[in-house]
């Protein structure tokens, strides 16, 4: 699909702003480039010569976890996200000793692809603490987005960009569930699909929601903002898991009514959730009444509720095809390559225009 003609902000311009935070973080030389020889590590905070330094920009997220901080590598000025976290319990011991499973995940399993997130490094800080840089996606997340344009400006997401967003959503679940990229003409194509490497094994995410999705520039300014799923803290190699009642994970309101359990066809309802979220403002899940838990509410099949995205002036189009994702029986949901290709194929047929981004929310980030 092509891409809007006006020049989103240009990175350069953000500079400026963020280059005068005095705080500095300084870490060891030695902190491995090879993912998985990481020494335990210390951070050091007194600028000594012969340690690699970044500069504190700022603190860009916090979550369950951990938190999230921007830092400028001083050597070449490249903006990294240096995410500190808890050591899990949950590693892979075998062959992946002390090694954090989502490190495990990015690194050796998947490997890289442009719909996830770049993990470029990762130490431990302290027996009980890693630290990862990844690479940083300078548009935020999802959750923001979506929230700038309905709450704060009062306007619709253009469908263009949600079409867009869908099918490269559907592009990073192909990745993580088949290990197969599409592949593109430098015109842009679509020509097939790679064959899985012989390491992918398939993954499920399993805490796909907007805050999870985040979004990069475009590779030219004539392009779109490129989407990417992130957070890969509780993804597994278990095609179905169970978390049993009352010990649910990830954020249920994007999670299919099939809950507890957790599959590919659950990424599956959980990508059709974030567009449904764009779309209508909510994630496809009705309000608690008044007196139930909602642990026990999200189990029912009344606590479902799919709007119909016509009446927020979207195409029928982008209504069938949100549907194919928000089946409520997890076999009938259209998955991998299919969904990309119907997807293809339903964008075609709508045959909008691309409208820009509004400018604003561009330009709200570093
Ligand atoms: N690489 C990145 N580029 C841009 N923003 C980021 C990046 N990593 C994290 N963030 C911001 O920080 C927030 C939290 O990050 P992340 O999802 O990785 O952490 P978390 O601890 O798992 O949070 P949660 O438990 O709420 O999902 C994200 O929603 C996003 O806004
Ligand atoms: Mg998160």
């Amino acid at each position: 699909m092509p891409g809007p003609r006006r020049p989103f902000v240009p990175d350069n311009r953000r500079r400026k702003w963020v280059r005068n935070s005095s705080t500095q973080f300084v870490f060891h030389r030695e902190t491995p480039e090879i993912i998985g020889r990481a020494p335990p590590q210390k951070i050091y905070a007194d600028g000594s010569s012969g340690m690699r330094e970044f500069q504190h920009i700022k603190k860009i997220g916090e979550g369950g976890q951990g938190r999230c901080d921007l830092v400028e590598r001083k050597g070449d000025g490249k903006y990294l996200v240096y995410k500190q976290m808890k050591v899990e319990v949950d590693m892979i011991r075998s062959k992946h000793r002390n090694k954090p499973l989502e490190v495990a995940i990015l690194k050796d399993i998947l490997g890289p692809s442009e719909r996830i997130v770049r993990l470029f490094d990762w130490t431990h800080v302290s027996p009980t603490n890693n630290c990862f840089f990844f690479e940083y996606c300078s548009y935020g997340d999802l959750y923001n987005m979506i929230d700038g344009y309905h709450n704060n400006q009062g306007l619709e997401i253009p469908e263009s960009f949600v079409w867009h967003t869908y099918g490269q959503l559907a592009e990073a679940l192909t990745f993580i569930h088949e290990g197969r990229s599409r592949v593109t003409t430098v015109d842009g194509d679509r020509i097939g699909w790679t064959t899985p490497s012989e390491d992918h094994r398939p993954i499920v995410h399993r805490d796909i929601k907007p805050d999870n999705v985040f979004i990069r520039p475009g590779k030219t300014r004539d392009h779109y903002p490129e989407i990417v799923l992130a957070d890969f803290g509780i993804a597994t190699t278990k095609l179905v898991s169970c978390q049993g009642k009352g010990d649910f994970c990830g954020t249920m309101a994007y999670q299919g009514p099939e809950l507890p359990m957790h599959s590919r066809a659950g990424d599956h309802w959980a990508i059709g959730a974030c567009i449904h979220h764009m779309t209508t403002g909510t994630p496809p899940i009705r309000k608690v009444p008044r007196g139930r838990s909602y642990k026990t509410w999200v189990l029912k099949s009344e606590a479902r509720k799919v709007l119909d995205v016509t009446r927020r002036g979207y195409s029928r189009e982008l209504d069938d095809a949100m549907y194919k994702t928000l089946r409520t029986r997890p076999e009938d949901r259209l998955r991998g390559r299919a969904l990309v290709e119907s997807l293809e194929r339903a964008v075609a047929r709508w045959g909008g225009e691309m409208i820009y981004l509004n400018p604003w929310w561009q330009g709200s980030r570093p």
